[in-house]
């Protein structure tokens, strides 16, 4: 078993790590789907807008706050002061409930990569889709299996799991997504999907955009529950964690626009609809591997793809509570994993079957695994990202001189920390929300 506080091997396997949990399902499942259903273009506009001047706040004082504590989430807050356990409590179970349907997500991936291997031919895919969804024991059983995956490289410890993981499957992610996306900027009327997706249409703006990009940014750049900060917390002697936060997030964009251009030239190709939704990578995209030359090889290739992406990100996820439990409870890795298998089955089972015998039972009008993501990109990460700024900069004194050269930047970092972004990130939760 690694010691209690393990650390990074270096600053390169810290910040590949840091991206493989940016970089997920959030940027080639959510993205393009949210994008879609929120107009194209004009929604990329506000979701660069909001990382480029926003995210990177509460991004970097994260780190920050991992680096400076040398502390799991719960006790990095109660070491502030210990009224502020509570609000890091919240960070490992917000992260339980994101695991909860990622993981549902990451079944249905392994099931669609079984599906390509087997070069199944499925007349219909929209049906296909709403069966295999609804079949609870299968999903089930893949649901776990993704689970199982995932506490599996995090039971083997930060070195021998977390960067191991990453270390191969990162590469190899960037690979099939630039294959992919050449691919599909070589189809037919593939401008199409490029106008789609950087002619803004300024007509669609509403309020309700706001929240879903700044849900879509927080998320994909995993901000608010945690996983930065105790990816933070193991870094041992990166000074500049500065540069580290802008590599973070300009890897994190740099993928999220190019599988958004992996998608919608594809999409636009064959006259397909981009506003489908969560269906989105599991039906439209299917059905354009049915019509081409060997279809099932680059299915195959694109659903090998999403689950290396959601396996590195459920990766961070999991390890936010492991790491709470073995610190705070004192207990050892396995053990924590174990606990945590269970838990997130129990919440996971019910997400799964949200598609099938649990599709009628709503809360607040939403399934159990739109409520669980829901209520955490747009409400529990924001909250958590609100909190983590106002502690950072009122009780931790994280000052911007302390990390940034530049007297002007670091003055503007200091301003966004106290109140500019906790103003932000207040207001858009009361507009969404109302
Ligand atoms: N950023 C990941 C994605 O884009 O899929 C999801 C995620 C990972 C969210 C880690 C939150 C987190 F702490």
């Amino acid at each position: 078993m690694e010691d209690k506080r393990p650390a990074w091997s270096s600053r390169y396997t810290f910040i590949l790590s840091a991206v493989g949990s940016a970089v997920g399902l959030g940027n080639i499942w959510r993205f393009p789907y949210i994008m879609g259903q929120n107009g194209g273009a004009i929604f990329l506009l506000v979701y660069l807008g909001l990382i480029l001047t926003i995210c990177f706040v509460p991004l970097f004082a994260e780190l920050a706050v991992g680096k400076i504590t040398k502390k799991e989430c719960v006790s990095a807050y109660e070491s502030i002061n210990p009224k502020f356990k509570f609000l890091g409590i919240l960070n490992p179970i917000t992260g339980i409930l994101i695991t909860s349907f990622y993981f549902v997500v990451g079944g249905w991936i392994i099931n669609y990569i079984l599906l390509s291997i087997e070069n199944a031919k499925i007349a219909n895919l929209e049906d296909y889709f709403a069966n295999f969804t609804q079949n609870s024991l299968s999903v089930c059983i893949f649901t776990l299996l993704f689970l199982f995956i995932c506490i599996l490289f995090t039971a083997r410890g930060v070195k021998k799991g977390i960067e191991f993981a990453n270390k191969i499957l990162m590469p190899i992610f960037a690979l099939i997504l630039i294959a992919l996306t050449m691919f599909s900027l070589n189809l037919p009327n593939a401008n199409l999907g490029l106008e789609y997706m950087f002619k803004p249409d300024f007509t669609k703006v509403n309020a309700q955009m706001f929240l879903s990009a700044l849900g879509q940014a927080l998320f994909t750049l995993s901000i608010g529950m945690g996983a930065l900060l105790t990816y933070g917390s193991y870094i041992k002697d990166d000074k500049n964690i500065v540069k580290s936060t802008y590599v973070i997030i300009f890897s994190d964009t740099f993928f999220a626009l190019f599988a958004g251009i992996m998608i919608f030239p594809s999409i636009f190709s064959f006259g397909l609809e981009p506003s489908s939704g969560a269906g989105l990578v599991f039906i439209t995209i299917p059905q354009i591997f049915a019509q081409i030359p060997f279809g099932n090889i680059i299915s195959a290739a694109f659903f090998i793809l999403l689950f290396v992406a959601a396996i590195t990100s459920g990766i961070s996820i999991v390890e936010v509570p492991v790491a709470s439990m073995i610190e705070r409870w004192n207990i050892s890795r396995v053990r924590a994993c174990s606990i945590l298998f269970i838990v997130i089955s129990l919440l996971a089972i019910p997400a799964a079957l949200s598609f099938g015998v649990l599709s009628n039972f709503k809360i607040l009008d939403k399934t159990i695994f739109d409520l669980f993501d829901f209520l955490t990109a747009n409400i529990l990460m924001p909250l958590n990202a609100l909190f983590l700024c106002l502690i950072a900069g009122w009780f931790l004194k994280i000052k911007g001189e302390q990390f940034i050269k530049n007297k002007f930047v670091s003055f503007l970092f200091d301003i966004g920390l106290k109140f500019v972004i906790p103003i932000i990130l207040a207001l858009l939760l009361y507009i969404g929300l109302k």
